[in-house]
């Protein structure tokens, strides 16, 4: 009896153990768009923001980073590096943090890093720690990997063309390129008996404010309906893109360029817009509620202005409409990091951050706290 007894505690055990194996808790954090006017970065937000999560949030494994880290430069690839070597300066209390897992920040391009032809290969130099397993015109920029029964994808949207008739090219936006890899990837990660998928890019998929007129949508300045065939093309590579996600069970879309913080579901996919970690803050999509109510910067639209685009992407608009893609939309005009920390069951998902200073868009003006706080249910 002894023996058995001894028997099935060893399994039970071995069991417990194995669950916690396949899906143990762990927390990652995620920001986008540090661009400022302090040698290409917003310095006292970045560094606020990043003292606060390591002091609240100690057990963070790893950050996601999704683009525009710095402004950049159109004309200088030297002083995109530059101002690169100063952003990785002022992340040095991640980089030296020794609870954080190899490599503390994993990253891809923004918009703002793709402005010069040498730029690619630039990044490609200053963050050699990741994964080369993406396409071949993407090495070191789309990759993916495992964590824990957790897959993680960058996808990069944004990127340097050279075409033959202008060998000088130009910078190649807002679209996933190679749709066929992220399918047959998230295919694999399934396979492969991962728990939850995350996918992180630069461009929004579902634009909240600021980016109306471009993002994966990309519908382009002075839009007429019906929509143009090069207009319906990124609307329709956006919606295959969205499929893949849903389709796989995606958990989450973590992006930026919007310079701002919300979160929707979209056929059963969280997007996450993590836009500000200190690049100007932008006001949300006009409701018709807000006419005049309130100042546009130079990428924002008032009301009326907005209609169109809200038409040809089917977003509620209207008396009380959120003027978003989703119902469900929460969001907040701050500066923000995001933690999310990983469950058997659920993703708990907790967004801190400040408020801009009264008629500022990159100063802080009030403390960092609890901005929002929800939970994605397991799917896979
Ligand atoms: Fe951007």
């Amino acid at each position: 009896m002894k023996r058995k007894s001894l028997f099935a505690a060893l399994l039970l055990t071995f069991v417990f153990s194995s669950k916690l194996i396949l899906a143990q808790d762990f927390k990652f954090a995620a920001m986008s768009d540090s661009r400022g006017s302090y040698e290409g970065v917003n310095t006292p937000v970045l560094s606020a923001l990043v003292k606060h999560l390591l002091n609240k949030n100690p057990d963070v494994k790893f950050l996601v980073f999704p683009g525009d880290l710095v402004s950049g430069n159109k004309l200088s690839a030297d002083t995109t590096q530059k101002q690169l070597d100063n952003w990785k300066k002022i992340m040095s209390p991640i980089y030296n943090d020794t609870n954080m897992v190899w490599p503390k920040i994993w990253l891809s391009v923004g918009n703002h890093e793709v402005q010069n032809n040498k730029d690619e290969n630039l990044f490609r130099e200053e963050f050699q720690n990741v994964y080369m397993n993406g396409p071949d015109d993407e090495k070191g920029l789309t990759y993916s990997f495992d964590y824990d029964k957790v897959h993680f994808v960058f996808v990069t949207t944004d990127r340097w063309h050279y075409s033959e008739a202008d060998e000088g090219g130009g910078r190649d936006w807002h679209y996933v390129k190679h749709l066929n890899w992220l399918e047959n990837d998230l295919k694999s990660a399934k396979a492969r008996g991962n728990k939850y998928i995350f996918v992180m890019s630069h461009e929004t998929a579902f634009p909240i404010g600021g980016h109306l007129r471009d993002g994966l949508p990309n519908l382009g300045n002075d839009l007429k309906l019906p929509l143009d065939s090069t207009r319906q093309w990124y609307i329709n590579q956006r919606d295959k893109f969205w499929k893949i996600l849903s389709d796989n069970k995606v958990t989450a879309y973590i992006c930026g360029h919007e310079h701002i913080y919300g979160r929707e579901s979209v056929d059963g996919v969280y997007q996450i817009t993590a836009g500000s970690c200190g690049a100007p803050l932008y006001y949300f999509n006009p409701t018709m509620e807000d006419v005049n109510s309130r100042k546009y910067g130079w990428s924002e639209f008032h009301y009326q202005d907005a209609l169109p685009y809200y038409k040809a992407l089917n977003y509620n608009y209207g008396p009380k409409g959120n003027a978003q893609a989703s119902e469900d939309f929460v969001g907040k005009r701050a500066f923000v990091y995001v933690t999310l920390k990983v469950t058997p069951k659920f993703v708990e998902v907790k967004t801190y951050g400040a408020y801009p200073k009264k008629d500022s868009d990159r100063i802080m003006g009030s403390k960092i706290q609890l901005l929002d706080s929800f939970r994605i249910n397991n799917k896979l």
